[in-house]
Formats: C-alpha cells, sequence, structure tokens
C-alpha cells in the first residue's frame, strides 16, 4: 500500500472537506507549492463510505481545476472501521517465512477473509530481547479501498499510494517537530472520526480511530434550532468568533464533554494496557479542535498540556502566493494532507 514515487500530490478525503495539497521539497527544504479545500455537500461521505459518488467526483474535479493541478500523481488516505491496525510480536524469522505468516496472523484479527483486504506490513525497529520481532500489520476492506481508488481514477487522478490517516498524521509530525523525545499523542478531529497516534521517541506504538467527530455537534445543533446542515454548520462555525449564543451554550458544552472524554477514556486505555510512560502532551489538530474551549477542556480533563498542531512549522510559505489568513485559517485541518503531500518515493 505505500509505494512512493517522485513528486506527489496529497489529497485528504475527507468526509466535511476535500484538502489538496503540494509540497516541494529541495535541498533549501519543504516548499509549499499548492493548497486548498472543497466542502463535499452533506452526506456525500457518510461514516467514510463513499455515498454520494458523483458529488465526491464533481468536487474533486473543480479543485483540481481550480488549483491548476498539473501533477496527476496523488497519495491518498483511509481511515474509520475499514482499516485494521495490529502490532504483534513474532519469533524472529527470515523475510520469506514473514511473509507466509502475515496472512495466519491478520486472519486472527479480522472480522472477515483476508482475501477481502488489502493489507501491508513492516519489521518494527526496536527487536525485543529474547529473539523475537515486532511487525505492524496494516489491513484496509478492499471494497472501501477500491472506492476511494476508482473515484480518484474516474476524475483523470492516478492514486500511487493508499496511506492510512494515522500515519499521515505521524509523517507530518515527523518533518515539523524537531523534539521527538518522550511520549506524545496526535489527535485529528475530523467531521466522523477522530484519529489518535501515540508516539514514543518518534515510534507509533498506539493507534486508534474513534468514530466521533464534528457532524455529532451538526446534528445536535440541527435538531436543537430546526434548522438544514448548512445553517447549522454556519452556527457552528462561527462560535469561536465571539461570545457562545445562549442557546447552543449547553450543546456546547455537551459536545465538548463528548469529544474530549472519548479522547481521554482511548487515552487512559493506552496507560493502563500499553505503557506506563506518562504522555507529555497532546497535538491536536482537525476541524474539529476549532470549536472554542476545546484545548482548554481536554487539558483540564487529561492533565496534559494540549498544544495546536502547526503543519506549516517546517515548510516555507511565499507570503505573496498564499494569504498568510487564508493559511493561519486552514492550518489545523491540514494534518493529514500535509503528511500525504510529503510521502517520497522509498516511504514506508
Ligand atoms: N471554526 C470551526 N468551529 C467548529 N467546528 C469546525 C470549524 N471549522 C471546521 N469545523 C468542523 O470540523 C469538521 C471538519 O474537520 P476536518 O476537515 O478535519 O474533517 P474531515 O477530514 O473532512 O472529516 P473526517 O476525517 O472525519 O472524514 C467539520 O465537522 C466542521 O464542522
Ligand atoms: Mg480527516
Amino acid at each position: 500500500m505505500f509505494f512512493g514515487n517522485k513528486g506527489i500530490i496529497g489529497l485528504d478525503i475527507g468526509s466535511a472537506s476535500l484538502k489538496l495539497a503540494e509540497i516541494k521539497s529541495s535541498r533549501s527544504g519543504y516548499q509549499l507549492k499548492n493548497i486548498g479545500e472543497a466542502v463535499l455537500p452533506p452526506d456525500s461521505i457518510v461514516k467514510k463510505v463513499i455515498t454520494n459518488r458523483d458529488a465526491v467526483a464533481g468536487t474533486l474535479s473543480n479543485l483540481v481545476r481550480d488549483l491548476g493541478v498539473k501533477n496527476k500523481n496523488v497519495v491518498i488516505s483511509i481511515s474509520g472501521h475499514s482499516v485494521i491496525i495490529k502490532k504483534v510480536t513474532l519469533p524472529s524469522m527470515s523475510k520469506n517465512e514473514l511473509a507466509e505468516s502475515i496472512p495466519w496472523e491478520l486472519e486472527q484479527y479480522l472480522p472477515q477473509s483476508v482475501e477481502d483486504v488489502n493489507f501491508d506490513y513492516q519489521v518494527l525497529p526496536e527487536v525485543s530481547p529474547e529473539g523475537n520481532m515486532d511487525v505492524l500489520i496494516v489491513a484496509a476492506k478492499k471494497d472501501i479501498t477500491n472506492d476511494y481508488v476508482s473515484l480518484v481514477r474516474s476524475v483523470g487522478l492516478n492514486p500511487m499510494i493508499v496511506d492510512v490517516d494515522v500515519f499521515a498524521l505521524e509523517n507530518m509530525y515527523e518533518v515539523n517537530y524537531t523534539d521527538m523525545g518522550g511520549v506524545i499523542a496526535l489527535v485529528n478531529m475530523g467531521a466522523s472520526v477522530s484519529n489518535i497516534n501515540i508516539l514514543k521517541d518518534g515510534v507509533s506504538i498506539f493507534t486508534r480511530d474513534i468514530t466521533t467527530g464534528g457532524n455529532q455537534f451538526t446534528e445536535w445543533i440541527m435538531k436543537e434550532q430546526n434548522v438544514g446542515f448548512e445553517e447549522a454548520e454556519q452556527s457552528k462555525q462561527s462560535l469561536g468568533h465571539g461570545e457562545i449564543p445562549f442557546e447552543l451554550e449547553r450543546i456546547t458544552n455537551d459536545y465538548i464533554d463528548l469529544i474530549t472524554g472519548e479522547v481521554k477514556r482511548t487515552l487512559d486505555f493506552f496507560s493502563s494496557n500499553f505503557s506506563q510512560d506518562r504522555i507529555s502532551k497532546i497535538i491536536l489538530s482537525g476541524g474539529s479542535s476549532k470549536v472554542p474551549n476545546i484545548v482548554e477542556t481536554l487539558q483540564d480533563i487529561t492533565d496534559i498540556d494540549v498544544e495546536l498542531a502547526n503543519p506549516f512549522n517546517n515548510i516555507a510559505i511565499s507570503d505573496t502566493e498564499f494569504d498568510p489568513n487564508y493559511i493561519s485559517d486552514i492550518s489545523p485541518k491540514m494534518g493529514v494532507v500535509v503528511g500525504l503531500a510529503l510521502r517520497r518515493i522509498g516511504d514506508n
């Protein structure tokens, strides 16, 4: 799944919007070449399943045209229920033996047959002292992956890599953050899923997608105020621009409690089952990180420092080509797409 190519474009097919980014790398570092976002009509992608193919394809081809994208080679990513990520410990063995045993290993964790998934694996650098090896296996439902791939092909693009949101986030972090010591949690709060990747000394030790995101909040506003999706989205997105209107105060607080509570539960699960090491920082991204008070609340209930991600920390952006206000406005949502756009040949 992770075969790379030179000069690739990142395309994040989110449930709320499509994001596209092109980043040039040279000896002097990374430079942003192109970036943009196009909002999808409501319910075009439901729970990460493409339900309105024409709407997504139409929005994508408009975005590609509007941004003047020339390069056809793209890297996309998937997330949510259709992806299973598993770290297994196996006795040390040869490459061939490993290739043979992976499907057998996978069989234990899959609700479906191995034939129904695409999978890839990677031996992790740390070798356990007793002659064991840790292997990271990633499996994705074939039908879902094929839907994404064929959608992208249908607008004339060439999908070279199918990545996974949590690993794209990790890639974004590696490029932008130099101090990688200790245990940190990358948390990306989207529209239908929230992705979590916990790294120890820069290496992923735990990943999880939780199926709560901003759509839930929008649905509550629609019900409470008896309005349609677009109007509810608008009310929600203007919450950060001043006092929270009285009539939205309660559901705003309920939503903040719900999403931060779910993240905390996942981090607690990690701490009690995977590692005694204290998580020293949460790096938060995703459109839903813009809900007012979310950073403060997450910090309060977890007692962990929360910092908003800056996916452009180490990427040069020309002030004349890109409006700095636009960049700072979209930057919380661009974590995954920047990680995708940074994929290169030979990456895994
Ligand atoms: N200013 C804002 N205030 C509150 N919520 C916001 C704001 N801007 C965006 N959002 C919410 O963020 C969500 C979109 O985030 P994002 O773009 O990260 O999701 P996505 O990648 O499209 O979806 P997913 O990854 O879940 O499929 C939407 O629910 C949107 O309403
Ligand atoms: Mg997303």
